[in-house]
């Protein structure tokens, strides 16, 4: 009589080998085919979904915008694990959580709730994924200390799409200036605000030059105004509401320690996107009607389960290869 073996879930985990990255394939204005994916040990919650879909469709208008009409999001899928109760979602086909370019799982030891994003590569390289923790994307009292999802999001996805890197550096928050003044590491100098110390560290809380470094004592920080004029840079501080473009040419700081100085050789963040394959032929939407929201496809992961149908009666197990039938397997034991 024949003999199932069931495994479910995490019983089994098959290795793919994942080769080439994502699929996402920019047609005309649009990006399509971003896949998100959320891991099978993120406990269910009915915001998650709503949340990612609002994060994207922010994203979509502000990267168009930031990009001078020329990308935004159209389709995008979003992957829903098997330990989620089923809702009739369509069935993955090429899709899995190992090819997601946006993966939500709980938080990596070295970067707690903040989201980040793998990038490996040289300056325009391409990166691995962008990770979001299920507390970014659920708790809003974050938003204060990130900025809305949508801003975070092209944020992260100009490191993942086009290889830019960020304009901060909590390594070297100051440096020293062509005209000898300790200024903040940040994109563009034109972002305004004051040089203030903790009061335990500093005396009456002013910064003091550490005179061996010439720099600001430990304890000293730079704190924006709230209200800006200033425009750039979405890779220094998106959360700063007057911030809606990268810094380019005109803007760049290129004395700042930065890491996008540093890999692209003092480089803009936007003449670095410009110059990536997405940008080779790709020309503004014209007009000034704003793109259409991004689409969203949910599909679930089936668990994976293994069926072996076995015809007892004709299994005969000769040294070490099984025998079923006409089949001859190879068995370790
Ligand atoms: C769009 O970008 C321009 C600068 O290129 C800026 O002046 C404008 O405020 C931005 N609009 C929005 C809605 O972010
Ligand atoms: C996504 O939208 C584009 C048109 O913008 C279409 O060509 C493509 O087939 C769509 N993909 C899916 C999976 O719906
Ligand atoms: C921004 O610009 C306005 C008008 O030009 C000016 O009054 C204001 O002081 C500026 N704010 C900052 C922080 O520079």
């Amino acid at each position: 009589r024949p003999l199932c073996l069931g495994v479910g879930g995490g019983g089994l985990t098959l290795a793919l080998v994942v080769i080439g990255g994502s699929a996402v394939e920019l047609q005309g204005n649009a990006y399509n085919g971003l896949l998100i994916a959320i891991n099978p040990q993120v406990p269910e919650d009915e915001k998650i979904i709503p949340n990612i879909k609002e994060m994207i469709t922010e994203a979509s208008f502000y990267l168009f915008n930031a990009t001078k009409r020329r990308v935004y999001f159209s389709n995008i899928t979003i992957l829903i694990p098997a330990t989620w109760k089923t809702n009739n979602y369509g069935k993955p086909k090429q899709e899995s959580y190992e090819k997601a370019d946006v993966i939500v799982a709980a938080p990596y030891w070295k970067h707690g709730n903040d989201p980040y994003t793998l990038q490996y590569g040289e300056c325009g390289e391409k990166g691995t994924y962008i990770h979001f923790t299920p507390k970014f994307l659920l708790k809003d009292r974050l938003i204060d200390i990130y900025g809305s999802r949508g801003r975070v999001f092209v944020h992260e996805w100009a490191h993942l799409r086009w290889g830019v890197f960020d304009e901060y550096d909590s390594e070297r928050p100051f440096y020293i200036s062509g005209q000898n003044q300790v200024k903040a590491t940040r994109c563009s100098s034109d972002l305004t605000g004051i040089y203030v110390c903790e009061e335990k560290i500093c005396a009456q809380g002013n910064c003091v030059i550490n005179h061996v470094t010439g720099l600001f004592k430990e304890g000293c920080k730079f704190i924006h105004d709230k209200s800006q004029n200033a425009s750039s840079s979405i890779m220094y501080m998106p959360s700063l509401s007057s911030v809606v473009e990268f810094c380019d040419a005109s803007n760049h700081n290129t004395e700042a320690p930065n890491l996008q100085n540093k890999m692209c050789s003092y480089k803009s963040t936007w003449d670095t996107i410009m110059s990536s394959a997405d940008f080779k032929s790709n020309f503004p939407m014209i007009g000034t009607s704003l793109p259409p929201p991004p689409i969203f496809s949910l599909l679930q992961s089936q668990d994976r389960v293994i069926c072996l149908v076995l015809d007892v009666s004709s299994i005969a197990l000769l040294g070490n290869t099984c025998r079923i039938g006409k089949t001859y397997i190879y068995a370790k034991s």
